[in-house]
């Protein structure tokens, strides 16, 4: 029988013996001010799975807010799990420490429970986040493989203060490449997925391989017209006496992937948290719904779809 919260509580173990929280708290919130204001609050309603990058530009004010909870002894380090991304312009091995303990710094961390390589493209290396030639195109840089930077990042896990390290934006046949010559095996990967786009096939994978997917915007990036004005999904809302934005997310951790939300108001995250199980032919429902949507299409350039131009 199971528990009204059992889901809220859900962790998914990963291969290097710890688990991970499946409802994580995702910061790409553009103003630092709001960043820190929403992470407080996250970690206030019992968020403990936080998402962060370098490309997001406010890892100080997440720090920020990690800090204040932590030194308040409200909550302990070990049971936060603390996530970041290294950004496409430091995929070169020797620029790969170097941005893990930036990141460490402006987080004011001793180590981190997850470090992802952002997406699989290399842009030029160096400080531009962003480089792009005179006509406006990006600056990929040809000479580092995925591979190379992968082998970096497992000397960050031997170093002791990287738990585990993964692979965000990234197809199953990268995966598959990465995973079959890696001598530490991606823990996570943290891709678009919600019930327009379930990526089936890389899910089965990951499960076969024992990698936890991390979704994210499980709530389909909260665009409307979208998931969370969808029939089958407010029918179900209906029905269960749930919300909609519940009924995505309780969808997303019984079909068995972590997940990334990022409510900037308290009544959100406060909603986001308050799920229960759905029986089994509400989540079949949902498994028959045929819409197909990618909102994200960094994975098909490197390029960050939600990030505002010029930030
Ligand atoms: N790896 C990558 O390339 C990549 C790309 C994109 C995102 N991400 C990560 O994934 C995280 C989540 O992505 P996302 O922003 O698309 O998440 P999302 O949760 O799908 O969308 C956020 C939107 O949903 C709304 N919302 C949140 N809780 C709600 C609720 N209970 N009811 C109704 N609406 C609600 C929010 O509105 P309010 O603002 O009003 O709360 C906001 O507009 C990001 O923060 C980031 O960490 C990674």
């Amino acid at each position: 029988m199971s528990q009204p919260n059992e889901l809220r509580y859900r962790k998914f173990p990963m291969n290097n013996g710890r688990s991970i929280p499946a409802l994580g708290f995702g910061t790409l919130i553009p103003d630092p001010r709001d960043t820190l204001r929403a992470t407080r609050t996250a970690l206030e309603v019992g968020f403990r799975q936080f998402d962060c990058a370098e490309r997001y530009r406010n890892e100080e004010a997440v720090g920020e807010a990690l800090q204040g909870a932590l030194r308040e002894g409200k909550i302990r380090r070990e049971d936060l799990f603390i996530a970041t991304k290294i950004w496409n312009n430091n995929h070169r091995p020797e620029r790969v420490r170097p941005a893990f303990e930036a990141s460490l710094k402006r987080l004011g961390l001793e180590y981190l429970d997850l470090y992802l390589i952002h997406t699989p493209f290399a842009f030029q290396a160096g400080d531009e986040q962003d480089p792009r030639d005179e006509n406006g195109n990006v600056l990929y840089d040809r000479e580092v493989s995925l591979f190379e930077t992968w082998e970096a990042m497992e000397g960050l896990v031997d170093g002791g203060r990287c738990r585990a390290i993964g692979l965000s934006d990234i197809g199953l046949n990268e995966l598959k490449s990465i995973h079959e010559s890696a001598r530490i095996k991606p823990a996570v990967i943290q891709v678009e997925a919600h019930p327009y786009l379930p990526e089936t096939e890389l899910l089965e994978y990951c499960k076969e391989q024992g990698i936890v997917l991390l979704a994210f915007a499980a709530l389909g990036h909260g665009m409307k017209p979208g998931l969370l004005q969808d029939p089958v999904i407010t029918g179900i809302a209906a029905r269960e006496g749930k919300t909609p934005a519940q009924v995505l997310l309780a969808w997303a951790v019984q079909r068995g992937t972590a997940l990334l939300t990022t409510p900037k108001t308290e009544a959100h995250a406060k909603e986001s948290l308050d799920i229960s199980p759905l029986p089994q032919d509400a989540l079949d429902e949902i498994n028959r719904i045929e819409t197909r949507q990618r909102l994200n299409e960094v994975v098909k350039t490197g390029i960050p779809g939600f990030i505002p131009q010029g930030s």
